[in-house]
């Protein structure tokens, strides 16, 4: 029997069963679960000789990955069967740990899995898999920790005090507790010397890429850096010299021509179009775009602040464009882990040969695990001859030397992460979909497009026909709220403005009711 939900987390599941009197009785299944979908299952077992046995069972995926699963076994004479369950994920993540349940007695064995390490067994008659239930709720004072969103707000907001924070891209949730006790552990070490990258970063990595987007990285590939804006510019540093020309498709993230602008090159726009109210590449126009002087592309993979996951077939023809006309793709992927089902991430290299032999992608697990701080990016490079050029000039300026904390954070986050990220985006989702229904409801001239990655929620307010100045005005000296310009992001940025919704339910339902104050004042 073969299960599946739309998206795969690969759990093989075995069991033996025999009755009482130790008849074995042929059952063979097969459960691949991963997220939201609730999965019935129903199935009818008989003893090997015929008799039926009743059997209940429940699987529920509840967002992803609480699962719980319980089951009950009565042959039709009532007598108690003896059975045995394996549970053996087959994703690599879990190398080397099988959760395994062995029950012949009214024994339970349970061994814990690394990535779900609040899962637990419980029998007998029922077996039911338990995971933790973290709090998003939960309001957590970041006041006085030097943080950029909150102690850095003034700054940036012309020195207004007292804004509810909703800009830049950090959430406002607890870093989850596995990550936080893998560094209080290193902590109990008193010296932080000089650290470098061990077998279980590069693996964590590794396995965490195959199991969420069934990409096989090699791991000379891979290479620690410190940022991702750092490793954009490593990048433009390595293959561009000034007056060479950098194409963006904004509106985008503000440092992809901030960065390339203050090293001297020239950044060029190829503007999303918008279809059916949601972006899309325009490749007639890039094609117009490019010449001789075009040398890189930065692409946002999924796209931040359209909130866009690139389908593949969209990535393969941009990767066949820049092909032809020899065009390195810089892909930032760093929200890519937060990818709502039913959208599937595909890393840009992944899709095809050319995206492969073309580019360099970058990813980190600090947007989604809150760990902007503690800088634990990496980049992957597949083609060789990119891979020396690009990695001996990190080498020569030891721009890829990580750091303790990065490598103990990336490596608890990716072996013991699924569970947490699951609930997290969840949350979020609840979240986009409050701010959503909200708007519609009270303030229909602002539209959110729903994201289909990430926490950062971009509103269309076009149709409040304010100039830019006056819009970021109504949000913050009318309404109280810091969001960002949509301005910033590049042509068609204007009329947007940027909404981070990574923080508990409370503070957002704060923020749209003083929205809705200025729209309809009692
Ligand atoms: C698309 C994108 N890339 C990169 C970054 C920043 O990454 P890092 O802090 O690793 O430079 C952000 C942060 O908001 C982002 O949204």
């Amino acid at each position: 029997m073969a299960l599946r939900t739309r998206k795969r987390v690969p759990i093989a599941l075995e069991m033996e069963l025999r009755t009482h009197n130790g008849l074995p009785i042929a059952l063979e299944m097969e459960l691949r679960t991963h997220n939201a979908l609730p999965i019935t299952l129903e199935m009818e077992l008989r003893t090997r000789n015929g008799l039926p046995i009743a059997l209940e069972m429940e699987l529920r995926t509840h967002n992803g990955l609480p699962i719980t699963w319980k089951m009950e076994l009565r042959p039709h004479n009532g007598l108690p069967i003896a059975w045995k369950v394996k549970l053996r994920p087959r994703n690599p993540i879990f190398h080397g740990v099988h959760p395994s349940i062995s029950q012949p007695a009214n024994t339970l064995q349970c061994v814990e899995s690394r990535s779900f390490p609040n899962l637990s067994y419980f029998w007998p008659q029922k077996l039911v898999l338990k995971m933790k239930q973290y709090n998003f709720d939960e309001i957590i004072d970041r006041r006085g920790t030097d943080c950029v969103k909150y102690d850095g707000m003034a700054e940036t907001f012309g020195g207004r005090q007292g804004l509810t924070p909703l800009w830049v891209a950090d959430m406002d949730f607890a870093t989850p507790d596995f990550i936080v006790e893998a560094l209080k552990r290193r902590c109990t070490h008193p010296i932080f010397g000089y650290t470098f990258a061990n077998d279980a970063y590069y693996e964590s990595i590794i396995s965490w890429l195959e199991y969420k987007y069934g990409w096989r990285v090699e791991r000379p590939w891979l290479t620690y850096i410190p940022g991702i804006v750092k490793g954009i510019a490593f990048a433009l540093q390595c293959f561009t010299e000034a007056g060479d020309r950098v194409i963006i498709q904004p509106p985008v993230y503000h440092p992809f021509r901030l960065v390339p602008e203050a090293m001297g090159r020239e950044v060029v726009f190829n503007p999303l179009k918008l279809e059916n109210e949601r972006y899309e590449m325009d490749f007639e126009q890039l094609e117009k775009i490019i010449d001789a002087r075009c040398k890189v592309l930065i692409l946002s993979n999924p796209h931040n602040p359209g909130g866009i996951v690139w389908s593949k077939e969209t990535l393969a023809r941009l990767a066949d464009i820049c092909a032809k006309h020899h065009i390195l793709v810089l892909s930032d992927e760093i929200h890519a882990e937060m990818t709502f089902p039913p959208f599937r991430h595909h890393p840009f290299a992944s899709v095809s040969d050319e995206a492969a032999r073309h580019s360099i992608t970058f990813m980190a697990p600090s947007k989604t695990f809150n760990i902007a701080g503690i800088v634990s990016s990496y980049a992957i490079v597949p083609d060789d001859t990119l891979r020396a050029k690009f990695y001996s000039f990190l080498e020569a300026g030891e721009f890829n030397a990580g750091t303790i904390f990065a490598y103990e954070a990336t490596t608890a986050a990716y072996t013991q992460g699924a569970e947490w990220l699951q609930q997290m985006r969840a949350y979020v989702m609840d979240n986009v979909r409050y701010v959503d229904s909200f708007l519609r409801q009270h303030i229909p001239q602002i539209k959110a497009y729903l994201p289909e990655a990430s926490f950062l929620v971009w509103l269309d307010c076009r149709d409040l026909n304010l100039p830019q100045e006056e819009l970021v005005k109504l949000f913050t000296d009318r309404a109280g709220l810091a969001l960002n310009d949509g301005s910033m992001f590049g042509p068609g940025g204007e009329g947007h403005m940027r909404l981070n919704v990574g923080c508990p339910r409370a503070t957002l339902e704060k923020a749209m009711s003083a929205l809705e104050k200025v729209f309809n004042p009692k």
